[in-house]
């Protein structure tokens, strides 16, 4: 029987929008998706608009460019524009989503009572613990290692394979000391997706909130956020959004928006940003009250080029391409007799198959010398075919792959 063949070939008409395809076989988009002819067309309108209006560009196209992200990036999550948050990266929304609760570390009744109020049964005493796993993202841990010196202590559940994490080892580690639990939607390693669902029922239960730092899943997980118990949920542009640097966003459930009051803040989360009072804060009744200062519009308009392509495909009709195609990966790679250490069951895998390998730098460094580009991380090549990716393209990296590992 011949193998299947990958799901949405329609979706190579869209190789054109992507001059990098032309020139490399690119099959790194977990580390940084491809640009397309929509993000420089954007890109050109920012700078037309810049040099044809001055100042008025930002209340002429700028401020509603901002908007039309929110819209964008609400709309691939399944919540409302109004409920984005913009953010420069990752790291900046984590700041001051850690400037939220930082009440709750220290036990501050009133902040303990908001939550009661809002759900959540925190309890009374100080929450001084967030959880995360060995598997996560540096910048989740280190936004609450920082906070050590104010009592923050930082759990990190082990992954005994170094794939997963049990959600069951995640919850026993939550207890009365607990504030967050902060975990990848697709771990950035293995691939793995979490089963945000399941997680999200269990730290509701055990009075914990739950942030989700979803940068390998956004544009490539179907996801609707207001059918879970995501407290939190950040993301940005980087690779599966097609959106380049400078942009992410945060959501926080608008349920909690009286009980996280930011610390860390800036005039563009103010209700009256206009009015240029120094001496009032009020904070926007919408997503705006988590945004910092004066955003980047020439990456707002990057990003969205890559917006407007994910919404207009749809995540779904993503989301099997790249099953399907790393199913290939797999099965190539299983042929050559090379060490997968992916996740093997398509449906709990996100866009990464990673292949262990002695020498990962110099095969990687390798494949690129032939015009073919992956990424590694300490023992393993990370290999991820997105939509626009062909077969044969995924034929020649495991072939290549196969003849450098030996060589290494
Ligand atoms: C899972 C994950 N989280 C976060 C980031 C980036 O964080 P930041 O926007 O702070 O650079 C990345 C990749 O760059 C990532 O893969």
């Amino acid at each position: 029987m011949s193998p299947p063949i990958p799901r949405h070939a329609e979706l190579l008409a869209y190789r054109d929008e992507f001059p990098l395809l032309q020139g490399t076989t690119y099959l790194n988009t977990c580390s940084l998706g491809a640009r397309s002819r929509r993000s420089s067309r954007h890109l050109d309108s920012f700078l037309a608009d810049w040099d044809s209006l001055g100042a008025r560009a930002w209340y002429r196209r700028w401020l509603g460019l901002l908007d039309e992200l929110r819209g964008d990036f609400g709309a691939i999550i399944g919540v409302p524009a109004g409920e984005i948050s913009l953010a420069p990266n990752v790291s900046a929304a984590l700041a001051v989503v850690a400037s939220a609760l930082d009440p709750i570390h220290r036990g501050d009744d009133a902040a303990l009572g908001r939550l009661r109020e809002a759900g959540i049964p925190a309890g009374t005493g100080p929450r001084t613990r967030v959880v995360t796993t060995a598997l996560d993202f540096p910048t989740i841990g280190h936004q609450w290692l920082a906070r050590g010196p104010l009592g923050v202590e930082l759990v990190v559940v082990p992954s005994a394979d170094g794939l997963t994490v049990p959600v069951a080892d995640l919850l026993a580690a939550i207890d009365e000391r607990t504030a967050l639990v902060a975990i990848g939607h697709v771990f950035f390693t293995s691939g793995a997706v979490n089963d945000i669902a399941t997680i999200g029922r269990g730290c509701r239960e055990r009075g914990a909130l739950l942030l989700v730092d979803a940068y390998q899943a956004t544009g490539l997980v179907p996801t609707d956020l207001e059918a879970l118990d995501v407290d939190m949920y950040v993301s940005g542009t980087l690779k599966w959004l097609h959106g380049g640097p400078g942009t992410a966003f945060l959501r926080v459930r608008p349920g909690l928006w009286d009980a996280l009051v930011p610390t860390t803040t800036g005039w563009f989360s103010s209700a009256r940003q206009f009015d240029f009072a120094v001496d009032s804060l009020d904070l926007a009744d919408d997503g705006r009250r988590y945004e910092m200062g004066t955003p980047s519009v020439p990456s707002a308009a990057l990003a969205r080029g890559g917006t407007e392509m994910v919404r207009e495909i749809g995540v779904e009709r993503i989301a099997e391409r790249t099953r399907d195609l790393g199913d290939l990966v797999i099965r190539l790679a299983d042929e050559a007799g090379l060490a997968v250490t992916a996740i093997r069951d398509a449906n709990a895998r996100g866009g990464i198959v990673s292949v262990a390998v002695s020498d990962p730098r110099a095969v990687v460094s390798a494949l690129a010398d032939e015009g073919i580009i992956v990424d590694f991380r300490p023992g393993i090549v990370r290999c991820s075919p997105a939509f626009y990716n062909t077969e044969d393209e995924v034929r020649l990296l495991m072939d290549r792959l196969a003849t450098h590992a030996q060589a290494t």
